[in-house]
């Protein structure tokens, strides 16, 4: 009712509630450039467009007469109690949004408090991410390096700077085929050279054979090979399990077995994830790969979700798919391009706001008892 109230004042919020026309509002505003790298999938797009198919044709079949007058979004997510089931998705190179980039986003999950994961891809070095969000809840997402002493010193500054869960993404071993970046010849770290996490990191600055500045070229090339390693396999986790004692989350797992082979390997969680469709051109829809490996997990891994996640309901789906919690990820870049620290606040205000009321009108009080009992699936 705050929204409603401010009108008899005769304000209007500054961004629109409907988050799915921040897309068109940020190109208005900034341009094709950056909303291409933020908006951009793999190939012709098919693998987003399917994300959005699969949670559109889910529907929920709401429930009356269920007393919802007092409800709690709390739930408990890698034995940590969030308010909701929310948390920002690590999105790289946000300077290219927004002058402030990922401190302003961070602040702001902070402010709501929401988890903040932090990209590796930061554009900003993690030391001071963090201490922009004073106490929030910070997690950092690990793109797994060839070189074991920049993994093992990123996950010591990480451990440093306060970040309690190390999320790793396993779905980009190579960077996809992004035509609306390749057409414009864009690789968006290049935006950030020398200032970012990476160019801030000893053991990575150890490999430079010259200093940035001399030899630019050189030093992209290096990024571009300590950035990920398409050799990696499953007993590699081992380094990681040894160098890191908080949780370990895998993101990027869409098949069940791959979820199996992960409570294996002894990690707490996996993230049903195909990178927001920005990675293999006609994957699985990340909503229908969901439930298989929540069944998969059972009760060995928390299981969390994204790709797709635009309003309250999407959340209240992916939820009754069986997903713990989920992360958002291009919504709140937008609203980081368009009204920096404030935009992400009000993308995730608007979000739980939303699903609040879709749980309530839906019949439930907690983001634990929505299920596949709740939703039905309209035909393809
Ligand atoms: C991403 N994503 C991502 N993931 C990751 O693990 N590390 C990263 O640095 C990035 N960078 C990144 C940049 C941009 C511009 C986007 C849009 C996405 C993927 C992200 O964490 C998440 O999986 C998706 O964004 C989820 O899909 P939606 O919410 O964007 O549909």
């Amino acid at each position: 009712y705050e929204i409603y109230l401010q009108g008899m004042t005769g304000s209007v919020p500054r961004l629109p509630t409907d988050l799915t026309r921040l897309e068109e509002l940020t190109e208005q505003r900034l341009g094709q450039g950056p909303v291409g790298y933020v908006a951009g999938s793999a190939g012709s797009g098919s693998t987003a467009a399917a994300n959005r198919a699969a949670l559109d044709r889910r529907r929920i079949v709401p429930r009356m007469l269920r007393d919802v007058e007092q409800r709690d979004l709390s739930v408990e997510v890698l034995g940590r109690s969030l308010p909701a089931p929310l948390a920002l998705a690590p999105v790289g190179v946000l300077s290219i949004m927004h002058p402030e980039a990922e401190p302003a986003a961070a602040r702001a999950a902070a402010a709501q408090g929401v988890p903040y994961i932090l990209s590796s891809a930061s554009s900003t070095p993690m030391e001071e991410v963090a201490g922009a969000m004073g106490d929030g809840e910070r997690w950092f997402q690990l793109y797994w390096a060839k070189d074991r002493e920049v993994t093992a010193s990123f996950l010591a500054r990480a451990k440093a700077a306060g970040f309690t869960a190390l999320f790793v993404t396993l779905d980009t071993p190579l960077l996809g085929w992004r035509p609306r970046d390749l057409d414009r010849a864009y690789l968006p770290f290049l935006h950030c050279v020398g200032t970012a996490n990476y160019f801030s990191d000893p053991a990575f600055r150890a490999g430079l054979a010259k200093p940035v500045q001399e030899d630019p070229q050189a030093a992209v090339r290096h990024f571009v090979g300590m950035f990920a390693d398409p050799a990696k396999t499953w007993p590699d986790l081992a380094f990681l399990r040894e160098n890191w004692d908080g949780p370990i989350v895998l993101k990027g797992v869409l098949h069940p077995d791959d979820a199996r082979r992960a409570a294996e390997a002894g990690v707490d969680g996996v993230v049903v994830s195909n990178h927001g469709g920005r990675q293999v051109a006609g994957s699985v829809a990340a909503a229908d790969a969901l439930p298989r490996v929540v069944e998969a997990a059972g009760d060995r891994l928390t299981v969390l979700f994204d790709s797709g996640i635009r309003t309250g309901d999407d959340i209240f789906k992916a939820l009754a798919l069986g997903a713990r919690a989920v992360l958002v990820g291009r919504p709140y870049a937008y609203g980081l391009g368009l009204d920096g620290q404030a935009g992400v606040e009000h993308v995730i205000r608007c979000l739980l706001a939303e699903f609040d009321l879709t749980l309530a009108l839906s019949g439930h009080s907690r983001p634990t008892t929505p299920s596949a009992d709740d939703l039905t699936e309209e035909a393809r």
